[in-house]
């Protein structure tokens, strides 16, 4: 095969500070979705791949989950941390959760946890979550009239929910959070653990660590709680490997927390910035469930996953040979003004929002409706009571290739 020419637009795609820089990156994926939205990229230290920027071409990917393989790379990261990872799952040490999975076994494993996140786990969990967004509003009301919303609310909350639902102790929630971030946050200088890669897979060994604690004691006294599920969790009548009990820890623990708080944090900063829109929730408390979805549009937390094809063919014409890879730009998807009216308009009403930022097919998010009640919760307790709100400084993005949002959102407010 020849090699593709590169568009430079498409590089924002392999640039970590690019998803901190929103002008930037919306520019270029605007550029992208009308004039290559099969756009190679080759930006090392990446392995190159095909940026997928409209809405159509990444349901359609997702849709051929047969055709287009989460193995062996689900998601965006360095070549030498490719080899890394794979090199730590041959030595039966490195991370291979639901998204590194395909189906059957995919689905096999998912279902261990499912029950946990369908409507009716979620109908038991809501007078609980509903108290804990009371108790982290009126916190805010204790320590205002100024916070970092980021770190003193947005983070806390469902961090709070998951690690319950989990069944970690209290005592180990900052733990927890700490690792998430240093996990996501690798390309983050305020977040990341270290510089080499090492130091970075020596987050992932502490969570491995706590966790076959965890799953030792569940093992020997199960519990009511989703630990449980998944330390006693069997396929075909064979307990979990380590490396999937483990790993599937790893993403409840992570993928549970981080990514609700930036759409709870980047939603609020969207109803600071459109006034009108927090004016017009407020008039209409009805509007929280199309307000929630259009917060999470907005901030679409997760940036990617990657699909690499098992097969010759093609995307919109574009030839996709066999063992290359396809990143699935959420962020793009779900800005595409051939699905959405006005995609830069923050609307608290939109209606229809066939967003993608949960994803699509078979790797649905698990924990979307999980996600929508805790901001249901949250934003139905804080919306009545906010007399007033505004910035006291820049909000401040991560630098990302998959997970992000704000790291720091400082305001002063009057809360009832
Ligand atoms: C606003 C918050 C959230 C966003 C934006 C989000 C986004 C996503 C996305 C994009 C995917 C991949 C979907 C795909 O490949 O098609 C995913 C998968 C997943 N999410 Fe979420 N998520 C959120 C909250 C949560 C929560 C609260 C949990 C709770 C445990 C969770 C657990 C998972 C799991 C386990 C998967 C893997 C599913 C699979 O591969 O089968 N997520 N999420």
């Amino acid at each position: 095969m020849s090699t593709p020419t590169m568009d430079e637009a498409a590089k924002v795609l392999a640039d970590p500070t690019a998803y901190a820089d929103e002008p930037r990156l919306h520019a270029s994926l605007a550029h992208l979705r009308a004039n290559n939205p099969v756009a190679w990229v080759d930006n090392p230290p990446y392995r190159p791949f095909w940026a997928i920027t409209k809405h159509a071409d990444i349901m359609a990917i997702e849709r051929a989950n047969a055709l287009f393989l989460s193995e062996p790379r689900p998601l965006l990261a360095t070549a030498e941390a490719d080899d890394f990872a794979k090199a730590q799952l041959e030595a039966g040490m490195g991370l291979r959760t639901l998204i590194h999975m395909d189906d059957p076994h995919h689905r096999k494993v998912r279902a261990i946890g499912a029950d946990w996140f369908r409507p009716k786990a979620m109908r038991d969990l809501k007078v609980r979550v509903d108290e804990l967004a009371k108790r982290y509003v009126d916190r805010m009301r204790d320590i205002g009239p100024e916070c970092d919303f980021v770190t003193e609310i947005a983070v806390n909350f469902p961090l709070y929910v998951i690690m319950s639902l989990l069944g970690v102790p209290e005592e180990d929630f900052p733990r927890m959070h700490k690792l998430t971030q240093e996990i996501f946050g690798g390309d983050d200088e305020e977040y990341k653990r270290g510089n080499t890669l090492e130091e970075q897979m020596a987050v992932l060994l502490d969570f491995f660590d706590y966790f076959s604690k965890l799953t030792a004691s569940r093992r020997e006294h199960p519990t009511e709680d989703l630990a449980s599920a998944i330390a006693n969790g069997r396929i075909d009548g064979e307990p979990l490997s380590d490396v999937d009990t483990a790993s599937y820890y790893v993403i409840v623990a992570t993928a549970g927390h981080d990514t609700t708080k930036d759409a709870i944090s980047g939603g609020l900063l969207a109803l600071i910035e459109n006034p009108g829109e927090l004016e017009r929730l407020r008039n209409s408390m009805d509007l929280m469930p199309t307000a929630v979805e259009e917060m999470i549009r907005w901030t679409t937390p997760v940036k990617e996953f990657m699909r690499t094809a098992a097969d010759d063919t093609d995307v919109r014409g574009v030839p996709i040979a066999k063992g290359e890879s396809v990143y699935l730009a959420y962020v793009s998807g779900n800005r595409d003004e051939e699905i959405f009216d006005e995609p830069f308009r923050f609307d608290v009403g939109r209606d229809p929002n066939k967003h993608l930022a949960f994803g699509y097919g078979v790797h649905f998010c698990l924990g979307a409706a999980l996600a929508r009640m805790e901001m249901n919760s949250l934003f139905t307790e804080l919306v009545p009571r906010l007399e007033s709100i505004e910035l006291t400084g820049e909000p401040e993005l991560s630098s990302t290739v998959f997970v992000g949002g704000l790291k720091h959102l400082p305001i002063r407010y009057s809360l009832r």
